[in-house]
């Protein structure tokens, strides 16, 4: 029922673009990779199209999906209103890891945005992205290619495990980039807002914007009768099967920490893993434990975080003890999932 494509980043095979834009325009839903993490596409003009995007993932209807174009051309018939600060985001960051809130025209199906009178634009940089969108020649909804409730899939064995014989076209082509998704920032606003950190940092949007604020709610456990504004930020599962449990601190401390509590799991013999860095990894004798990458580069570790979740799932690991990295640049959005995934469950190593 699955067709799976491979296609070489570096060498589009134009056949088989051609044929998964046809399945597209034809009302079917196709898995792609893009430079944050794969998606799962549909055209976005067509209500039914996308509801199946909805069944196939077990997505809550109330999450809005994010409409993929070429770029700016393609924005002036989807969005009511576009703001001089959104020119110069587009200018600057498309295509590439940003969705842009923005006010909606009536083309949009509600069955989108969940309702919302807005609707996340974003133009991706990938090229098997690009070409499948300017192929179809329609905008494509699409979200992350993972069953709800799982990590984003950033390669296509994770789609393949997550939704093969639910999805008409899987392209296989090779790993994302990235690896988190891209920022959400509500740009209708006069200070636009970062509702969901991620590909581009906090830091290089101020340094376009001047003033850009973070949503409050960003980094903490939301309350039972907390409303986000990025509906989807309020699912707090979308996370390995294992418990997570982030740990603050100094880099040698962490570790010390983070030594105990594996004796105080393996005493119950319970199985635990780590997820460490290139700093701290000596220091981790006779466990599992999979090594991000160094605290220095935030993107190695950014790229690698969703891939490690699944495969301490797969190997059984219940308990996994990751140690925090800062918050800046790409370190908000990999410090974003990493507290979401532990359900804000984090402990300070002091
Ligand atoms: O990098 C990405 O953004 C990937 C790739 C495939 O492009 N897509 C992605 O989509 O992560 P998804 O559906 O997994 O996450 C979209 C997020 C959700 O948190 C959703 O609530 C938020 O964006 N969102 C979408 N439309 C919105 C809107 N109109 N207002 C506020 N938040 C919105
Ligand atoms: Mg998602």
């Amino acid at each position: 029922k699955t067709e799976i494509l491979k296609i070489q980043p570096d060498n589009i095979d134009s056949e088989k673009i051609k044929y998964a834009a046809e399945v597209l325009r034809g009302g079917g839903i196709v898995a792609f990779p893009t430079e944050t993490v794969y998606g799962l596409g549909a055209d976005a003009l067509n209500e039914n199209a996308v509801k199946k995007i909805f069944e196939a993932k077990g997505r809550p209807s109330d999450n809005p999906l994010i409409v993929h174009i070429t770029g700016k051309e393609s924005v002036d018939g989807l969005a009511a209103v576009v703001s001089p600060q959104a020119q110069v985001l587009m200018d600057r960051f498309w295509p590439g890891p940003l969705t842009l809130v923005v006010e909606k025209s009536g083309k949009i199906p509600s069955a989108i945005t969940a309702g919302l009178s807005t609707v996340g634009l974003r133009a991706p940089s990938h090229p098997i992205a690009l070409a499948l969108i300017r192929e179809a020649g329609i905008p494509i909804a699409a979200p992350s290619a993972n069953l709800s409730g799982k990590p984003s899939p950033t390669a296509s064995k994770h789609v393949i495990d997550d939704l093969y014989g639910r999805v008409d076209v899987i392209i296989d082509g090779g790993d994302a980039d990235i690896g988190v998704e891209s920022t959400v920032l509500d740009v209708t606003t006069d200070v636009p807002v970062i509702l969901r950190p991620g590909g581009v940092s906090f830091e290089q949007l101020r340094d376009v914007l001047g003033n850009v604020s973070i949503d409050p709610s960003l980094m903490k456990k939301p309350s039972e009768d907390f409303v986000p504004r990025a509906p989807g930020m309020k699912y707090t599962h979308y996370s390995p099967k294992a418990d997570v449990i982030v740990v603050e601190g100094e880099p040698q401390k962490v570790a010390e920490k983070i030594n105990s509590l594996i004796m105080e799991y393996q005493s119950k013999n319970i199985p635990v893993g780590v997820l460490a860095t290139e700093q701290t990894k000596e220091l981790y004798k006779g466990i599992p434990y999979i090594t991000l990458g160094d605290r220095l580069e935030p993107e190695t570790i950014a790229a690698n975080l969703f891939k490690a979740f699944r495969d301490f799932d797969d190997i059984g690991i219940k308990v996994i003890l990751a140690e925090a990295i800062n918050n800046e640049g790409i370190g908000l959005a990999v410090m974003n999932r990493m507290k979401k995934a532990a359900g804000y469950n984090i402990i300070k190593a002091t």
